[in-house]
């Protein structure tokens, strides 16, 4: 099959493609024929070995996909070849073929296509378990989501409206702004000028934010926490900047402001019943249609390099995907 392959840690552009042996199934797995996988950040952070944990080499990465199950021996989980999932996992999904416990997929509702389904769990279920689970929005609320354009942040908005929060989109470019607005950010703010504090306050009649979606961080994340509400919770997604910003704790202190952390990777772990619920909610949306998750760009298997350049390099408008199965 082919399979993208790491076998050091490095930049994109010195990762290649390579026809390798499929993965061996032990009892109790599915085999999945993978049609999309989609690109995140922290996939990026992992191939150039500058994540917090290391995948051990060499590995094939990719964490997110949507496939055809081919083979399932037992039936594990009630899965049965033809069946159509989505599925998370540490690493393998960008390749033809990717053998997984049961417990990493979730079935994929009917007319879902691959690319939608491979753009859905990660970012949409970070961001309901953020503004739901962890900061608590209120109908009525105000709601700032930074990078709004990028893949957390356009499914912030989209998940910020569900829950009925008036949203301001906060980018870079007219270009990303205007690409929020048409998913459903209720304005957008350019929070690269200077003076954009003033802007969202006016946008706000003077309230300031309930809560800040964060997926930035660096020098932004402090200025905008200075924007926040009375008794506002400002939400610690990740770090797209690059920099780890530092809070004056007198902050929080003089604006009833909490900071809230957000970890995707340990809600099965630690609040299993929680992602079950959430899980659970978003694919109701997504199959009654409220949920229209956002592909940004699609690139063929040999274009998996170009998919990461145009995040790395700050282009990205939504998830980047990788179509993989013809
Ligand atoms: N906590 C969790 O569980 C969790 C889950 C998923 C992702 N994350 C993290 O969240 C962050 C964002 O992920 P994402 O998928 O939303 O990424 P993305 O699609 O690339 O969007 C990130 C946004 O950050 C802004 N940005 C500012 N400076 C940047 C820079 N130097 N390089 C790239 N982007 C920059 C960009 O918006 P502007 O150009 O408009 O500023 C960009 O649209 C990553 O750090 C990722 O690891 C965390």
């Amino acid at each position: 099959m082919k399979a993208v392959v790491v076998e050091q840690y490095a930049p994109i552009d010195q990762i290649e493609l390579k026809e390798i042996y499929p993965p061996v199934m032990e009892p109790g797995q599915l085999r999945i024929l993978v049609e999309a996988t989609g690109i995140g950040f922290v996939d990026g952070l992992k191939i150039e070995g500058r994540y917090q944990t290391k995948d051990p080499l060499p590995f094939i990465p990719g964490t997110e996909f949507a496939g055809i199950v081919s083979e399932a021996p037992g039936r594990p989980g009630g899965y049965q070849p033809g069946m159509r999932v989505m599925g998370m996992t540490r690493s393998g999904a960008l390749a033809e073929e990717i053998v997984v416990n049961p417990e990493a997929v979730y079935p994929l509702p009917d007319g879902i296509a691959p690319e939608v389904a491979a753009s859905f769990r990660a970012n949409y279920l970070t961001a309901l378990y953020a503004l739901s689970a962890r900061a608590m929005l209120c109908a009525g609320e105000q709601l700032l989501v930074l990078g709004a354009a990028g893949g957390t942040g356009i499914a912030a908005i989209q998940v910020g409206k569900l829950l009925g929060a008036r949203v301001i989109a906060a980018a870079s470019t007219l270009e990303k702004r205007e690409f929020a607005l048409a998913h459903g950010a209720d304005a957008a703010i350019d929070y690269t000028q200077a003076g954009w504090r003033d802007t969202f306050k006016e946008l706000t009649g003077g309230h300031g934010a309930d809560v800040i979606f964060d997926p930035v961080g660096g020098e932004i994340s402090v200025q905008t926490f200075r924007s926040i509400a009375w008794r506002g919770r400002h939400l610690v997604v990740g770090f797209a900047a690059g920099a780890i910003p530092a809070l004056p704790f007198n902050l929080p202190l003089l604006k009833g402001g909490a900071l809230l952390g957000v970890d995707l990777a340990q809600i099965p772990v630690r609040e299993p019943d929680v992602q079950k619920r959430l899980m659970s909610q978003l694919t109701g949306w997504l199959a009654d249609g409220q949920l229209k998750p956002v592909v940004g760009r699609v690139f063929a298997l040999e274009d998996f390099r170009d998919a990461f350049r145009t995040m790395q390099t700050r282009g990205a408008l939504g998830k980047m995907v990788v179509r993989i199965a013809k």
